[in-house]
């Protein structure tokens, strides 16, 4: 059965580039993103493995752990690895799975037999400090994921986990926020001294909590 969001993210042990690894000791009690990937040695994917390594720090700031997948060997995958740097002019610095058993990829629902009977389809899972799934999207194989939505939303789920905020729609950083419905207007003021504007009895907006 797939996985939903609230699901305990599976454990696993694997090899990967960067040695065995396994999955709970890598994340400790920070975040994760796991994101799968069709096959090595593909255009799309070389992309999004260079785009996620410059993006490192960024996930980094987050206390996001990173980690790929795909059901290709480790011989295939270092070596996939030096064109991904000589292309993407970067250095790939976060394990790559090498799933060859594919066991990985059943554990997490990865292969979806309508679109690939074998490959991976590029799923993302954004998995919490509690090991719970916050997040879970699906690409097909010929879209190259938006790493910078992928900040985005853990941008959010963090806001929601420390503050009690949710954001609207097409949020961006530094922009206001949705004070979650369960805030009774008598606890705003303590919650939120940036004050907030009441656009509806259940749509108020407060400056995002967590900048200056
Ligand atoms: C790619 O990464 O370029 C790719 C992989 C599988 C199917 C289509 C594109």
């Amino acid at each position: 059965m797939s996985l939903r969001l609230g699901d305990t993210a599976p454990d696993f042990t694997a090899n990967s580039t960067a040695g065995k690894i396994n999955l709970y000791e890598y994340l400790g009690d920070g975040w994760g993103i796991l994101f799968s990937h069709p096959a090595d040695y593909t255009p799309v994917c070389t992309t999004e493995l260079g785009t996620a390594a410059k993006l490192k720090g960024e996930f980094e700031k987050r206390n996001v752990k990173m980690i790929a997948l795909s059901v290709d060997g480790i011989d295939s995958h270092h070596g996939w690895v030096k064109d991904i740097n000589e292309t993407q002019q970067t250095e790939v610095n976060y394990p790559i799975i090498a799933d060859e058993d594919r066991k990985v990829a059943e554990l997490y629902d990865m292969i979806h037999p309508n679109a690939n009977e074998k490959l991976t389809v590029r799923s993302v899972f954004i998995i919490g400090p509690d090991k719970k799934i916050k997040l879970t999207i699906t690409y097909p194989a010929s879209t190259g994921r938006n790493f910078n939505e992928l900040l985005r939303v853990i941008d959010s789920l963090q806001l929601t986990a420390d503050y009690s905020v949710a954001t609207p729609a097409n949020w961006k950083h530094g922009e206001d926020v949705v004070i979650a419905p369960a805030i009774s207007n008598e606890e705003i003021p303590a919650k939120f001294p940036k004050g907030h504007k009441e656009i509806k009895p259940y749509l108020r907006t407060t400056p995002q909590p967590n900048i200056d």
